[in-house]
């Protein structure tokens, strides 16, 4: 496959111009990669107006993931999610409250694009399970929400793949969104690579009308290189606005780097990543044999992540972290009940018998299982916008009950607000807090 954007910029670098534009390093090392951080010079084409070699990159991108139109972020799935909010907001019909239907377990970007936007949220709880880390929403669930509403949302957004490796039935719910005529968006930031498992999993394939993928999460690609691919059938007419929504929260200089990176990821897709991925694949299975041989169950639906329950070992988040660590193996994620470990065809069979090993070296153990208590529904005293715009303050989490949550005070990982933007903390919100180890929230000022 083609890779215009790489190529120009190795061409640049070879005319050893003397540079008088922009970055100020002037292509000359102090970490290495200088030479080719450039800007939009003459024939580097431009991100929010592509014409050049940045629109053939991105319709390479396109063909890959079989959408109708696919555009780069530089700034993460955060940025994507913002414009694909923006984008909903722009095609839905006229509504007196705009609001999004959404799964609880929306990562911290998804609030923020809503207090930009002045549109609300109705939330979908998970059933059965706690914590604030995945929210399972039956088709049927989603049925009943949307036959209950009285102005139809702008649009279902669902995480999937979600922190622990939870899976939506995508297939599913967008049969119920179709029936609705509500476009489904979904947060796949983990789930670039499912496009290029055997059997193909991604959420576009199995009919999200929008997505976002953290190309840089599970695929060869620089920090900050992400996706927004609009459906193959584009019924909301997504396509066309994608870049003019991207561009309103994306920086003017965006990175070369990272686009460079997500250029050669398309010939790495094209070429390489099936065998890598079924190789990945092959060696986490082997992995979770060692586990299932030591009681450790994986509860992670997704190919190329383990989320392993720890929870009999009584560890705290900091101890699990440690005890990984000191073995030379650094996970995704700890919270003292899982420990999330993320794979793509980049990790090499020596990763993976260092994990297999760890596994086997764990010391059995049979402590108290503590698991995180449920996510209730919250009451709320103003909206996302109102709060996060007003003057706010950061107080102990164990003095906040009653006082109205500013902004979702939760650090990434995994980023997923305990309590949301113009909602009252409540007991359960302590509690969570305390399961969380979070102990600071920023909350609205009083008078
Ligand atoms: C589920 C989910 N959505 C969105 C994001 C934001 O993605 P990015 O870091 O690419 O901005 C994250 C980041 O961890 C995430 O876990």
């Amino acid at each position: 496959m083609k890779t215009p954007i790489a190529d120009f910029v190795k061409e640049y670098i070879k005319k050893d111009y003397a540079r008088f534009h922009m970055p100020g390093h002037k292509g000359k090392p102090s970490l290495g990669c200088e030479s080719s951080d450039i800007t939009e010079i003459p024939g580097a084409d431009e991100l929010y107006a592509p014409k050049g070699i940045i629109l053939e990159s991105e319709n390479n991108a396109a063909r890959l993931f079989t959408s109708s139109r696919t555009v780069y972020c530089t700034g993460g799935s955060s940025q994507a999610i913002n414009a694909m909010l923006f984008a909903a907001f722009l095609r839905a019909d006229k509504c007196s409250k705009p609001y999004v239907l959404a799964g609880r377990n929306a990562h911290k970007s998804f609030i923020y694009a809503l207090s930009k936007l002045g549109a609300e949220v109705s939330f979908i709880y998970p059933e059965n399970e706690g914590g604030i880390l995945s929210c399972n929403v039956p088709a049927k669930t989603l049925e009943k929400r949307l036959s209950a509403c009285r102005e139809k949302p702008l649009a279902v957004y669902i995480t999937s793949p979600d922190y622990l490796g939870g899976t939506a039935d995508i297939k599913a719910l967008s049969a119920v969104c179709a029936e609705f005529n509500v476009p489904l968006l979904v947060d796949n930031a983990h789930g670039s690579y499912l496009k290029f498992c055997e059997e193909d999993l991604h959420p576009l394939t199995l009919g999200a009308d929008m997505c976002c993928d953290s190309a840089h999460k599970t695929l060869p690609v620089l920090t900050g290189g992400a996706y927004i691919h609009a459906a193959a059938d584009d019924k909301y007419g997504f396509a066309g606005i994608l870049k003019r929504a991207s561009e309103i929260f994306g920086s003017t200089s965006p990175s070369y780097l990272v686009l460079e990176s997500l250029d050669l990821c398309n010939d790495y897709l094209e070429n390489t990543a099936a065998a890598d991925i079924k190789a990945s694949r092959e060696r986490a299975d082997a992995v979770r044999a060692v586990m299932k041989s030591r009681g450790i169950s994986d509860v992670s639906s997704e190919p190329l992540k383990i989320s392993a329950d720890l929870s009999q070992l009584g560890m705290t988040s900091s101890e699990m972290s440690a005890f990984f660590e000191s073995r030379g193996v650094e996970p995704e994620y700890c919270d003292g009940e899982f420990a999330v470990f993320m794979f793509t065809g980049k990790n090499e069979s020596g990763d993976f018998k260092r994990l297999a090993s760890v596994f086997e070296a764990l010391p059995r153990a049979n402590a108290p299982v503590k698991r995180p208590p449920a996510v209730m529904p919250a009451q709320r005293a103003l909206s996302v916008r109102e709060a996060v715009f007003s003057p706010c303050e950061e107080i102990k989490t164990e003095n906040a009950l009653g006082r109205i949550c500013a902004a979702p005070s939760v650090s990434c990982p995994p980023a997923i607000p305990i309590a949301v933007s113009g909602e009252i903390i409540s007991e359960n919100h302590i509690e969570l807090f305390k399961y969380y180890n979070i102990d600071k929230i920023c909350v609205v000022c009083e008078e």
